[in-house]
């Protein structure tokens, strides 16, 4: 299997030179990119040590969900849930990694890749590559939410500490980089705010809720499970981060875009910084977040190593009250928006919500430098998707994707050169796979994955990624 998947790669057509004709522009103090230059992107010009690796999922790539004695989990429940992805998709044998991980991990060393961050499957339970573990990435074991509606019960909290002390015995010998958990706000707000995620629940949703309330109690179950999960070797957590800029250059749409900054990265990133909520959420939500207790509060602070942040885009933010119902998302009191005085933000790629903003990364890494008393940082997640319907070999072209890339690990540079903590990068993602609620229409690998024979082959990015890492064609 190894040599099918290596072969691709070999016999590809010549990298297109010019994308080769990398130019130094790390020495010039300017930030911020001219269209069409290409920067010198080698290892030499990041820090000594610096990793560079892929991210994944254990629920979008395993596959073999009903297989090898693994129990379900809450996505498979709510896959069975008529329209829940475009193309009725489900993860039952996605990119077969369980069982083709070698080609995985020989394309990865084939580029050159440092590391893989992956997570382990919950209900499953359980090369020259650093593994970067994540213990959970949104597959809740289905058994618990139905013994006490999962992430909105304390009980998760001891659950959760069980399941990570299992994984710290069993793995910690091999294991030296953890995260606890991906994203909590993707957990909390689709999981009980809008009901984009399972568990589905929302105001007035066929599966219960209250979008008021719930995603404020998982996100405190998120955090406190998170600071329950402490052992010997290193342990983060993965925070989603869009970047919002002001529309206008108004007071109250400055305030606004902090604002959206505070209920999506401080939401968690401050208790863990300084032991409470942001203010600003304080003052909103007031009765209806929960509060810390002094031990809490104590055992939440500092209980990160290092903080990833998953970036992907930057949008607008303005001044908006939108007093139709109360939930978390309206308690931001913002309105986005994908353009100014007409013109877009950046180019969109596949997906609706993804515009390619590259000095968004610049400014999200300084802010939090800034904000949160300058935290070990790594990109856990960045990348760019394609159609789900393209055919080989044009699917394997992605000259789009060596662009975002080119342009976000320049901005990347800009900020550590700036002063910006950051000790890694993490592609999202390795593997075309199943991508939640898109199903298998978005695909944001490197590697392209043939969804008959789920033979791998690497894509021009993957190729350009050699060159980078590598230095090698
Ligand atoms: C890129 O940077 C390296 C290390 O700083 C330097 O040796 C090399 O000459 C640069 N290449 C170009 C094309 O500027
Ligand atoms: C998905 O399934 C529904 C219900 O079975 C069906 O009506 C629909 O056409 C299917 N869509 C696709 C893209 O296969
Ligand atoms: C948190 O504490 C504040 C002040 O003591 C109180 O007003 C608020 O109702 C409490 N919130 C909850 C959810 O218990
Ligand atoms: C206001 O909130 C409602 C209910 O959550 C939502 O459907 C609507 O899109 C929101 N309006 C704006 C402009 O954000
Ligand atoms: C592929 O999908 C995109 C949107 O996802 C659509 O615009 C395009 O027409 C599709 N192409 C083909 C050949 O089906």
């Amino acid at each position: 299997m190894a040599t099918a998947a290596a072969a691709p790669l070999l016999l590809r057509p010549l990298f297109h030179g010019l994308l080769l004709l990398v130019i130094l522009s790390l020495a010039l103090g300017a930030h911020g990119n001219k269209p069409g230059e290409h920067y010198n992107l080698t290892r030499e010009n990041f820090p000594p040590g610096f990793v560079f690796g892929t991210a994944s999922s254990a629920y979008q790539v395993e596959g073999n969900t009903l297989k090898y004695g693994r129990g379900p989990c809450i996505w498979d429940t709510f896959l069975k849930y008529p329209g829940a992805t475009p193309d009725n998709a489900t993860a039952e044998v996605s990119v077969d990694e369980y069982n083709r991980y070698m080609d995985d991990v020989d394309n990865m060393v084939r580029v050159g890749f440092d590391a893989y961050r992956f997570s382990i499957s919950w209900s499953r339970i359980f090369p020259n590559i650093t593994p970067y573990v994540v213990l959970y990435h949104y597959d809740l074991p289905q058994v618990l939410q139905d013994q006490y509606n999962g992430w909105l019960s304390p009980r998760i909290v001891p659950d959760f500490t069980a399941f990570a002390d299992f994984c710290f015995k069993t793995y910690g010998d091999r294991v030296k980089f953890w995260f606890t958990i991906n994203e909590p706000k993707m957990v909390a707000n689709h999981g009980y705010g809008d009901a984009f995620f399972a568990p589905g629940r929302c105001t007035g949703c066929h599966f219960g809720g209250n979008s008021a309330t719930e995603p404020y109690i998982a996100g405190h179950h998120l955090l406190l499970a998170h600071a329950a999960a402490h052992q010997a070797g290193k342990i983060g957590i993965l925070l989603d981060f869009v970047w919002y800029e002001p529309l206008t250059k108004s007071i109250e749409d400055e305030y606004a875009a902090h604002r959206a900054r505070m209920f999506t990265l401080g939401w968690f990133l401050h208790p863990i910084t300084y032991g409470h909520y942001p203010e600003t959420m304080e003052k909103i939500v007031m009765g209806r977040l929960p509060n810390f207790t002094f031990e809490q509060s104590a055992m939440v602070k500092g209980s990160a190593d290092y903080i990833a942040i998953n970036h992907y885009t930057t949008y607008y933010a303005s001044n908006f009250v939108n007093e139709t119902d109360t939930s978390y998302r309206n308690d931001w009191h913002v309105k986005i928006s994908y353009e100014r005085d007409g013109v877009p933000i950046g180019k969109r790629a596949n997906s609706d919500w993804l515009y390619i903003v590259p000095w968004g990364l610049y400014k999200a890494l300084i802010w939090t430098k800034e904000k949160f008393n300058n935290p070990v940082m790594l990109i856990g997640e960045s990348g760019i998707d394609q159609p789900g319907n393209e055919t080989l070999p044009g699917a394997l072209y992605d000259k789009f994707r060596i662009d975002y890339f080119e342009k976000y690990l320049h901005e990347l540079q800009c900020a550590i050169r700036d002063g910006a903590n950051v000790f890694g990068y993490f592609v999202w993602s390795l593997l075309d796979n199943f991508e939640w609620r898109l199903g298998y229409t978005a695909r944001f690998g490197i590697v392209h994955v043939d969804r008959n024979t789920f033979v791998r082959y690497p894509k021009d990015s993957a190729r350009w990624f050699r060159k980078v890492i590598k230095n090698e064609d």
